[in-house]
C-alpha cells in the first residue's frame, strides 16, 4: 500500500518543486554547461511546447471514491517498480556533479526506481553499475554506424546486469548546433578530465584508431558514429537477433514509425522528442502518446513517454493517456547538481509525492487502472453543450 504522501516527502531546504530545482540549479551550473543541458533545436519551440502541452489537458476526476488504500506499484518489462517515474538518459552528468553518472545512479537506488544510463556518459558502463549494483537499470545505445560498437554495448550491457537496450532512433542526424560546439570549446568544459565519451572507449578498431588518430574525449567518434543517417528498421531487426535483452525504441512519435517497431519485434516504445533537442518541428511528446498508444493496441509493447515531465500532474495526465511509465530527463540534471545523489532522489520523491496526491484527488487508486476518458483535450471543455456522450471521442 501507499504510504500518505508526506511520508515520503524529501527534506528539502526550500527545495519544494521542480521548478525549485531547476532555479537553484540554474545557479550552480556554469553558464556553458548550462547552454548544453537546456539547449532546445532552433526557436526552441518543440522544448518549449513539450512542457506546455501538458497544460492543455484537464483531469476529469470523480468523488467519493474511497481513494485511501492508493498503490503506484506498476511493472515495466515485467519488473517491478514502486512508482512509475524513471530516470531518461541524458549525456555527460559531470557537468553538475564531479560524481556523474555514479552518483546519479545512486540517487536512482536509493529511490528505488529504474535508471536508463545514456551511451554518451562520462564515466565507462562498468563503474556506473558497480556504484549501485543493486540498481534497476536499462542501457540506451544508438545505431551506431559501425556494428561492432553496438554489438559491443550489447554485451556488456548483458554481462553487467542492465535488463533492456533502449535503442534512441531519433537521430539520423544532428539536432545539436554549433552553439554546442562553442559551449563545447569553453575551458570550464575543456578542462574537466571527465568531460569525454568514456562508454565508448572499448577495444574495437574503430575505438582505438580514434584514439590513436589523438581524439582522447571521443568527440569526434561519437560524431561519426552516432548520426547514422542509413540506419533502417533493419538495425533493430539485427539487434534484435543479437541479444535476448528486451529491447526499446526511444524517440518514436507516429502511428506508422509505432506499427513499423511493433512489426521489428521490439518490445516497448518510449514517445519521445529527444527533449526538443532534434526536430524542432515535432510535436510535444504528450500530444503524441495517444496515437501511439493506439496504434500498438492489443498487442505486448509497452509504451512509456518522456519530454517535458514537471510535476505529479503531468505524471498522471501522460499515464491517463496511455503510458505506462514516464522518463525525466533534465530534473534529474537539476537534482544532481544541486544535492548529488540526494538531489536525484529528492526530485523523484517530489514527483511520487505529488502524483500519488493527483491519484486520489482525482478518483482513482493505482495508475494501471485510471478509467479510459479520465484525461482529456482541453476541446472536450469546448465542445456544443448537450452534445450526446461518447466515450470514443474523448
Ligand atoms: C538528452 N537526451 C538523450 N537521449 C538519448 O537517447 N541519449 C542521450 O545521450 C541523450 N542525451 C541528452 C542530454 C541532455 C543534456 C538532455 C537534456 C537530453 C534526451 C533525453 O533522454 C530525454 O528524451 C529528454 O531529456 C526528455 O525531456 P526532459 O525531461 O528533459 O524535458
Ligand atoms: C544530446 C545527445 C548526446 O541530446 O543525445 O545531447
Amino acid at each position: 500500500m501507499e504510504l500518505a504522501s508526506y511520508e515520503h516527502e524529501p527534506a528539502t531546504m526550500g527545495l519544494h518543486t521542480l521548478a525549485d530545482y531547476e532555479r537553484r540549479a540554474r545557479e550552480i551550473i556554469s553558464d556553458s554547461a548550462w547552454v548544453y543541458y537546456d539547449y532546445g533545436r532552433e526557436r526552441r519551440w518543440c522544448l518549449e511546447d513539450s512542457v506546455k502541452a501538458f497544460s492543455r489537458y484537464r483531469i476529469r476526476s470523480q468523488v467519493l471514491q474511497d481513494v485511501s488504500k492508493r498503490s503506484l506499484a506498476t511493472t515495466v518489462l515485467g519488473q517491478p517498480l514502486k512508482y512509475p517515474i524513471c530516470i531518461a538518459p541524458t549525456a555527460l552528468h559531470t557537468f553538475a556533479h564531479r560524481g556523474a553518472e555514479k552518483e546519479t545512479i545512486k540517487g536512482a537506488e536509493a529511490a528505488e526506481t529504474l535508471m536508463v544510463m545514456s551511451a554518451s556518459s562520462s564515466f565507462p558502463m562498468e563503474d556506473v553499475a558497480a556504484a549501485a549494483p543493486n540498481s534497476h537499470r536499462w542501457m540506451q545505445i544508438y545505431p551506431y554506424v559501425d556494428q561492432e560498437l553496438t554489438l559491443s554495448f550489447i554485451r556488456r550491457s548483458e554481462s553487467l546486469g542492465f535488463k533492456a537496450l533502449v535503442v534512441t532512433v531519433d537521430s539520423p542526424v544532428r539536432g545539436l548546433d554549433s552553439r554546442i560546439s562553442e559551449a563545447f570549446s569553453h575551458p570550464d568544459l575543456v578542462n574537466n578530465p571527465d568531460a569525454r565519451m568514456a562508454a565508448l572507449e572499448v577495444d574495437i578498431p574503430s575505438s582505438r584508431e580514434a584514439l590513436e588518430r589523438g581524439d582522447h574525449k571521443l568527440y569526434e567518434y561519437v560524431r561519426e558514429m552516432l548520426y547514422n543517417p542509413k540506419s533502417t528498421w533493419e538495425y533493430i531487426r539485427w539487434i534484435r537477433s543479437k541479444t535476448t535483452l528486451p529491447v526499446v525504441c526511444k524517440g518514436i512519435l507516429t502511428y506508422e514509425s509505432a506499427q513499423a517497431a511493433a512489426n521489428a519485434g521490439v518490445d516497448g516504445i518510449l514517445v519521445s522528442a529527444h527533449g526538443g533537442r532534434q526536430l524542432d518541428g515535432a510535436p510535444a511528446p504528450i500530444d503524441a502518446l495517444a496515437e501511439v498508444v493506439d496504434a500498438v493496441r492489443g498487442s505486448d509493447v509497452e509504451v512509456y513517454m518522456d519530454g517535458g515531465v514537471r510535476t505529479g500532474t503531468d505524471v498522471f495526465k501522460a499515464l491517463g493517456r496511455g503510458a505506462r511509465a514516464v522518463f525525466v530527463g533534465r530534473p534529474i540534471l537539476w537534482g544532481l547538481a544541486c544535492q548529488g545523489a540526494e538531489g536525484v532522489e529528492n526530485v523523484l520523491s517530489i514527483l511520487r509525492s505529488q502524483l500519488s496526491d493527483v491519484l486520489g484527488l482525482s478518483g482513482c487508486t493505482s495508475p494501471n487502472t485510471i478509467p479510459e476518458g479520465t484525461v482529456v483535450h482541453e476541446s472536450y471543455y469546448h465542445r456544443q453543450p448537450n452534445r450526446k456522450r461518447d466515450k470514443s471521442k474523448l
